[in-house]
């Protein structure tokens, strides 16, 4: 990533803005004198951290597709503009041993339509400020299933797929939309695993180690990047192996047809 420092004024929403990445961001930010707006689930704990952090905080379930475009127009009716969009808010799995499918859509809920609501909701925004950024905290698990989580292996790998699609288009409109994938880090949301974790002696992230790969993604990531941020490896890239490309009669590379790239790219 070619980081260059967010903007001193810049305003950037963070979804699940309240949980430990999201806290852990909000501080970074705040020192680089960027407005933070939290959206989480409404309570008046949340409200209390966000106030804490100096940040504001929107309530928001991101499963509500008309509620983030309302948290977007809050954030822009209340601070002038919207410039970054840390898409984070997410839940893991329980159900380690069986394949529970009200469990799965639940998180594939959260976990990727989510991230695609999010999206819509903050692009409009983005336009208006002229240029933007979208970070989607994805996962390892999106690019190495997790054995144990299919929803969550499912939700974090289809939202790296999405990051991928739509960034072509976004980039020629200035605006650029990177993941971030973390393994484990020490947040809550691996509290059911923290003392196998402990009795194996398994490394995990800090969550500012993570927050600190979020902003370089905002200040410089390829769009459509996928950022592997692991303990003691930093965040490095993930390179995609892409796919045999299809070959004509002749035996020539086939060129893909026009209709299949965006319409800024034909
Ligand atoms: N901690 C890890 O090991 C790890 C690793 C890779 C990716 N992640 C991802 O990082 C993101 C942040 O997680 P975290 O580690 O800070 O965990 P966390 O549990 O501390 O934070 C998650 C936040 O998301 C919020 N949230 C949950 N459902 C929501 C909804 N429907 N609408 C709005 N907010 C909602 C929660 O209230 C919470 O504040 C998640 O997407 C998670 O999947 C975490």
């Amino acid at each position: 990533m070619t980081e260059t420092t967010p903007a001193r004024g810049s305003v950037a929403l963070v979804t699940g803005g309240t949980g430990g990445f999201g806290r852990a961001l909000a501080g970074l930010l705040r020192e680089r004198d960027v407005t933070v707006v939290l959206a989480d689930l409404d309570s008046e704990a949340n409200r209390q951290t966000a106030e804490g952090l100096g940040a504001h905080f929107v309530a928001l379930d991101v499963t509500d597709r008309a509620a983030n475009a309302a948290a977007v127009a809050q954030v822009e009716a209340e601070h002038g503009r919207l410039d970054a969009a840390f898409l984070n808010a997410g839940i893991a799995g329980q159900a380690r041993d069986e394949l529970d499918v009200d469990e799965f859509l639940r998180v594939v809920d959260v976990d990727l339509f989510g991230v695609v609501y999010g999206t819509e909701a903050v692009l409009p925004a983005l336009r208006r400020a002229g240029r933007g950024s979208i970070v989607v905290t994805a996962s390892l698990a999106g690019l190495s299933p997790m054995a144990t989580d299919p929803g969550y292996s499912v939700a974090k790998g289809g939202a790296v797929a999405f990051v991928r699609s739509m960034a072509p288009r976004l980039a020629t409109e200035e605006i650029t939309i990177s993941a971030i994938c973390p393994g484990f880090a020490d947040t809550a949301i691996i509290d059911p695993l923290r003392e196998e974790f402990d009795a194996a002696g398994f490394p995990v992230l800090t969550a500012v180690e993570v927050a600190e790969a979020m902003i370089a993604a905002w200040a410089g990531a390829e769009p459509g990047a996928a950022y592997v941020v692991q303990p003691g490896v930093g965040a490095v890239p993930y390179k995609f192996k892409g796919v045999p490309a299809a070959r004509t009669a002749s035996g020539e590379t086939a060129v893909v047809p026009e209709a299949l790239r965006p319409p800024s790219m034909r």
